[in-house]
């Protein structure tokens, strides 16, 4: 059975983030009154800064808290810590979690300096099943079709685990590490058999570079070739793009 992920075209990615991020304050606080905490699936890249700074807008303005949220987080690059200003650790801080009231322990982003990569990808699988499971996944999309850092090639059923990053990405990459040799070859990333069993899924896409790979995404066959297009087969995953990205649908 497929079904087409909606796509949502928006005028720019303002108003996109201004919708979603309403969105997501009713969804959390729904599953709060629910009696439980939100589990949330966030990304990082530049695509969801400016959904961040809504979501922290939302914080201010008394709409949004984060006491009853738990996190994970896609993905990590392999070998930095979280102190260095490239890691995902260090973007989470500074783009969200140092401006709102999430605690420290709700928060969960792969390691990457740990030693045993495997046991650390299982225990990461775990907490989030022992959390319930995901409620609502952000993803950005790669120029390599990815979603998280699953590359051309990543199987539909992979689970958290280490990855090769594919040439292209890490040529995206390394104006921010300062040239391609900073850029790290590896990363622990979730799986797509894992992003797939959020319940609800959100992918995000501005400016006419995405346009080409959003709507292969969408239209295209469902392929391992290109991972964003698993989500045609997933129940609740809907694009929100810009007037840029959504050109070509
Ligand atoms: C990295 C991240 C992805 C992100 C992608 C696109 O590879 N691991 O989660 O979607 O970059 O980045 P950007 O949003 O900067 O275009």
């Amino acid at each position: 059975m497929t079904q087409s992920s909606p796509a949502r075209v928006f005028a720019d990615r303002a108003e996109a983030c201004r919708i979603l991020a309403a969105e997501l304050a009713e969804l959390v606080a729904s599953i709060n009154a629910s009696g439980r905490p939100a589990v949330l699936g966030l990304a990082t890249g530049r695509t969801p800064l400016p959904f961040y700074a809504e979501l922290i807008r939302l914080h201010r303005a008394g709409q949004l808290s984060f006491a009853n949220v738990v996190t994970f987080n896609l993905d990590e690059y392999l070998g930095l810590s979280a102190d260095h200003p490239e890691s995902y650790h260090a973007f989470m801080r500074r783009e969200l979690f140092g401006h709102v009231d999430i605690p420290a322990e709700n928060i969960h982003i792969p390691d990457g300096t740990v030693t045993d990569i495997p046991a650390h990808c299982a225990a990461y699988e775990k907490t989030i099943r022992d959390a319930g499971g995901i409620d609502f996944q952000l993803l950005g999309i790669g120029r390599t079709g990815h979603i998280g850092f699953n590359e051309p090639g990543s199987p539909r059923d992979s689970r958290t685990r280490r990855v090769e990053l594919d040439p292209i990405t890490r040529q995206d990459a390394a104006p921010a590490f300062g040239g391609l040799e900073n850029v790290p070859t590896h990363a622990i990333s979730m799986g797509c058999g894992t992003i797939l069993e959020a319940r609800k899924i959100a992918l995000l896409a501005w400016g006419e570079a995405k346009a080409a790979i959003v709507n292969e995404a969408l239209s295209g066959p469902v392929t391992d070739q290109v991972s964003a297009s698993f989500l045609q087969q997933h129940p609740d995953a809907t694009f929100y793009v810009d007037a840029d990205a959504g050109a070509r649908l």
